[in-house]
């Protein structure tokens, strides 16, 4: 038997435990170890097997490292095709999360019991794959068609008791020991002479299927596709547990299984996966650094970001008090959150009754000292400074030695603000993206004497209130709006060039963003990104510079909000349409500027707006203001929604080839200037290394 499997006899109950911290993925060692306990009691005194995990979970699915390697015996369909023909009932006691290849063991068992807490799924869709060992044929033949579709294609663990209402558990087993519970429920099966129910032997009639559904789920899932390829195949595998004998539906699944798993985009996707565990661990860190309790948390500013920071908190039940200047705003503010979430209640997402508890925990005030007893305190009011560093005073003067006092800001220098308090050692960014209760971001600005406890507590609330946190450093932007800058600014520049905003931005969505960074202005308002401008002294005095933003914003043409940006908007439907009268304006403004125009390719498009990010991104890691070029990519694919089957944009640069990203910015800078295009040094050296970020990255660890 190997280190990590066990197999004991209990009675007449064979047991097998699973023992592979942390999380009991199906590596190499546990396939054989299940194999070979499975084998093995075949020809002992047991007459039933239960299937049990150590530890804080069942098998949470195959050993994500493995993928990409040369593939090791027994393959996983072996090891379930041992369970599934043994000749003795084989049970699995499920904790935890029975997840991908880890519930397809489960569905190769005759039986399957689960304490009530435990929740199973088939999460592969989320690493650009398709579960690949049974369960898109499993799932369709137990669940049914349409279920399956749901469960697979959007990778969501279900609950065990609706999975028990959905036929994928057999059993909701009591009590604290659930080995225990699992042995007494396979000497109920055995004394009730319960059957050896294999799921293969299920058949679904082709008939029950309405026709045209196949279709119809394809065009529907191709809409949120984003470039990924993994939804079309699973809708294919589900096809074919329909109209294929199981066989031959395991070999299609297998065949497209080994498609995606060669795939760029599970690549990338896998590479997002552990980006973003990895973005969590800050280099410098101890791990057992101590942590400070988070029981009660302080919102000052009760706008659209206050209102969505509150809710974070009170979805995990910490109480919390919004801070407003008076009654109004304190009442506007409540109100805003009031109707979130009752919007989330009208579209059944939600309870009456839950909506109500969580208000409950949402309290206000205008007055700090009621904010005295608070541990975290989150200033979420408007970017500026000064303002800034008077409630940060303020609140050094109110609130509880130990409370962590964190900024919101978006740009302002975060030491700034600590020093404006006695306690700067207390103090950091929290920097959340709106809307702020639904966008997963979270940076963690470290300032320049912020003390560990604070990192760590911080970056542990982050994840409890479901965020993905990233470190940065002080710069202006941080990480994710520093580099935005020059993508924002060359989707400007093509339109001199001789783009259309609908080409500019219909390139970048096909290549995955979720919207172009034109209709991305016109949703967040041109006026924001001009008055943000005008405070800036850094930029060059160009007049092509940001130049159809300003000239629309000085048309009144602020975006969605006037109706009419870069684009103008039905006003019923709100759907976005070019704009001939835009369209000549760009025209009229290139000819003011002795622009000629010309035709500008897609590929010109993407290395021109996405490029700078890269650029900046290199300079990012030089100045040591993000630890690593994978945590530049967990943000910019959860705050800005670059395509995860990109891998973010730092990934996305190592694809290309650094060299190719190098060559094509030298070139940028001898037709445009040094102004805008000059190659990053740690860009430059792992050209000429012919080296990537992810190379350098691992010399740096
Ligand atoms: N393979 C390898 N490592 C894994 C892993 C896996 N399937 N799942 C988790 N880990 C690692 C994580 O990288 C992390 O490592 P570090 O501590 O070094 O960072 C560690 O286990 C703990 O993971 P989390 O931090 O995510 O722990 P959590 O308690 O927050 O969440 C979990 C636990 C819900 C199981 C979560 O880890 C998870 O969702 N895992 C992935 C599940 C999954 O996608 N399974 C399908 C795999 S593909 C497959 O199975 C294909 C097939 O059909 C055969």
């Amino acid at each position: 038997m190997s280190q990590v499997v066990s197999y004991e006899l209990h009675g007449n109950i064979g047991v097998i435990s699973v023992n592979n911290p942390p999380v009991n993925a199906l590596a190499q060692v546990v396939r054989e170890g299940i194999l070979n306990a499975v084998q093995q009691a075949q020809g002992d005194a047991s007459e039933a097997i239960v299937l049990r995990c150590e530890g804080r979970t069942f098998i949470a699915g195959a050993d994500i490292t493995e993928f990409g390697k040369p593939p090791k015996s027994p393959g996983l369909p072996e090891v379930l095709s041992e369970i599934e023909n043994s000749s003795k009932p084989v049970i699995a006691a499920i904790h935890g999360t029975a997840l991908g290849g880890g519930f397809e063991v489960t569905l190769a068992c005759h039986y399957r019991c689960a304490i009530a807490s435990a929740r199973v799924g088939l999460p592969e869709v989320n690493l650009g794959l398709l579960p690949g060992a049974g369960g898109t044929q499993r799932v369709p033949r137990i669940a049914g068609v349409k279920a399956a579709l749901d469960m697979i294609t959007s990778g969501k663990p279900v609950p065990a008791p609706k999975a028990k209402e959905m036929g994928l558990i057999d059993e909701i087993v009591e009590g604290d020991d659930l080995q225990a519970a699992a042995i007494s429920y396979a000497g109920e099966l055995l004394n009730a002479g319960a059957p050896l129910k294999r799921v293969r032997d299920i058949t679904i009639d082709p008939e029950s299927i309405e026709p045209g559904f196949f279709e119809s789920a394809r065009k529907n899932l191709a809409k949120r596709a984003r470039g990924q390829i993994a939804q079309d195949r699973i809708v294919s595998c589900i096809e074919a547990a329909v109209n294929l004998p199981m066989d031959e539906g395991l070999q299609r699944e297998r065949e497209l299984f080994s498609e995606l798993v060669t795939s760029p985009e599970s690549a990338a996707m896998r590479h997002i996966f552990f980006a973003e565990r990895q973005a969590a661990k800050i280099k410098d860190l101890p791990k057992d650094t101590a942590q400070r309790p988070i029981n009660k948390v302080a919102i000052i500013g009760g706008g659209t970001m206050g209102g969505g920071i509150a809710m974070c908190f009170a979805n995990v039940d910490i109480p919390v008090v919004m801070v407003e200047i008076n009654d109004d705003a304190l009442e506007r503010g409540l109100g805003i959150i009031r109707k979130n979430y009752s919007i989330t209640v009208k579209k059944g997402k939600m309870s009456e009754e839950h909506m109500n508890s969580r208000l409950e925990l949402i309290s206000g005030t205008t007055d700090y000292a009621d904010i005295s007893d608070v541990d975290l305190v989150i200033e979420a009011v408007f970017e500026n400074l000064d303002l800034k560093k008077e409630i940060f005073a303020k609140l050094d003067a109110t609130c509880k030695q130990g409370a962590i006092l964190a900024t919101n800001t978006s740009y302002q220098d975060v030491d700034a603000i600590a020093n404006a308090t006695q306690r700067p050692e207390d103090v950091l960014g929290l920097h959340f993206f709106s809307p702020a209760n639904v966008m997963k971001l979270l940076e963690v600005v470290r300032g320049e004497k912020t003390a560990d406890d604070v990192l760590a507590t911080s970056m542990a609330i982050g994840k409890k209130i479901g965020k993905i946190c990233a470190l940065s450093r002080v710069c202006y932007g941080f990480i994710g709006n520093r580099m935005l800058s020059g993508y924002g600014r060359e989707a400007q520049m093509l339109l001199l060039d001789g783009c259309t905003p609908t080409q500019v931005d219909s390139t970048l969505e096909k290549f995955g963003m979720a919207m172009g960074p034109l209709a991305m202005g016109d949703l967040a308002g041109l006026d924001v990104g001009y008055k943000a401008r005008q405070s800036r002294t850094d930029l060059p005095d160009d007049p092509k510079l940001f130049r159809m933003g300003t000239v629309l914003v000085e048309m009144d043409r602020l975006g969605q909000k006037t109706g009419a940006g870069y684009y103008k908007y039905d006003p019923e439907t709100r759907a976005r349409l070019a704009d001939p009268e835009v369209e000549a304006l760009i025209k009229e403004e290139a000819a003011k500027l002795d622009i000629e125009q010309r035709e500008i390719s897609e590929e010109e498009i993407l290395q021109r707006c996405f490029y700078p990010l890269i650029n900046e991104g290199a300079l990012i890691l030089e100045e040591g203001i993000a630890q690593r070029p994978s945590d530049i990519d967990v943000v910019y694919v959860y705050g800005y929604a670059f395509p995860v089957a990109k891998g973010g944009p730092m990934f996305y640069a190592d694809q290309v080839g650094l060299k190719n990203v190098y060559d094509k910015i030298c070139e940028f800078r001898d037709r445009y200037g040094e102004d805008y295009w000059k190659p990053a040094p740690l860009l430059k050296e792992l050209a000429e290394k012919g080296s990537s970020f992810a190379e350098w990255a691992a010399e740096q660890a």
